[in-house]
């Protein structure tokens, strides 16, 4: 049995009052959600303040992405073991907004998967098609291809430490969610292509469904038998609406 999982990614919004308000709002709320994981991912120079204001809370905290090396001369870079070394658990990696606005290419993602576990840290990576992907039929190529890279480069037992989020790329942000027999198809592809390699793990592996998900529509994508909880943008920047998601979920 898997867990239910959710996780808040913030991009790049928020101010230390805005930030002080949600987390507050989360935290006073949370104990109506049962039987969920909760992470939060705010921007990093809020994650001091926000680690604080969760401590011992349970809901754990992670980051937007990191660098491929641990220590140097990278200027601007932040690395996985100072992430850990704040009190982060979980880094998001391979994200649709990274790969198509910062170089994220396949490549590179898994390199940056293979850094946060060297740093002691959990990958929630990110897989997912444009539009013109998926009306020319290569949805499946595509995921299979993000996850390859990984699997080349790390070995299929690396997937064992990490959480995977399915996040097509025409539901972030637009409103437009897959509905939930088009996500549960791709996880299913997700799990299946695992299961051929390992099948325990991929019984195992948590796999999160993320684009344009709501209060209002996340009952019915997380009741779906492969979609293990959900990686949420906008709505994860409003305490209660985030909290509703959670509930859904647990
Ligand atoms: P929205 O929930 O705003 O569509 O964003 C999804 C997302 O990109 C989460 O990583």
């Amino acid at each position: 049995m898997r867990k239910p999982l959710v996780a808040g990614n913030w991009k790049m919004n928020g101010s230390t009052e805005s930030i002080n308000k949600l987390v507050k709002g989360i935290r006073s709320g949370m104990d109506s959600v049962k039987n969920a994981g909760i992470i939060v991912c705010p921007p990093y120079v809020y994650i001091p303040a926000v680690v604080e204001l969760l401590a011992s809370s349970g809901i754990a905290i992670g980051a937007q992405n990191v660098a491929k090396e641990q220590l140097g001369a990278f200027t601007g870079e932040v690395s996985a073991c100072m992430l850990k070394d704040i009190g982060c658990q979980f880094v998001i990696v391979g994200h649709s907004e990274r790969r198509a606005l910062f170089g994220d290419t396949n490549a590179f993602a898994a390199q940056k998967f293979a850094a946060i576990q060297q740093g002691g840290l959990t990958p929630i990576f990110c897989v997912g098609e444009s539009l013109e992907e998926r009306d020319t039929g290569k949805t499946e190529a595509v995921v299979q291809a993000q996850l390859e890279a990984v699997v080349e480069l790390l070995g299929v037992a690396a997937l064992d430490q990490s959480v995977i989020a399915y996040e097509p790329v025409w539901a972030i942000g637009t409103g437009k969610t897959a509905s939930p027999e088009q996500a549960q198809e791709v996880h299913a592809f997700i799990r299946g292509w695992i299961a051929k390699q390992d099948k325990a793990l991929a019984d195992k592996i948590q796999i999160l469904y993320g684009g344009s998900v709501k209060a209002a529509n996340a009952k019915e994508l997380f009741s779906q038998p492969d979609i293990d909880g959900g990686l949420i943008g906008g709505a994860s920047l409003d305490a209660d609406e985030f909290l509703n998601i959670c509930k859904a979920a647990g």
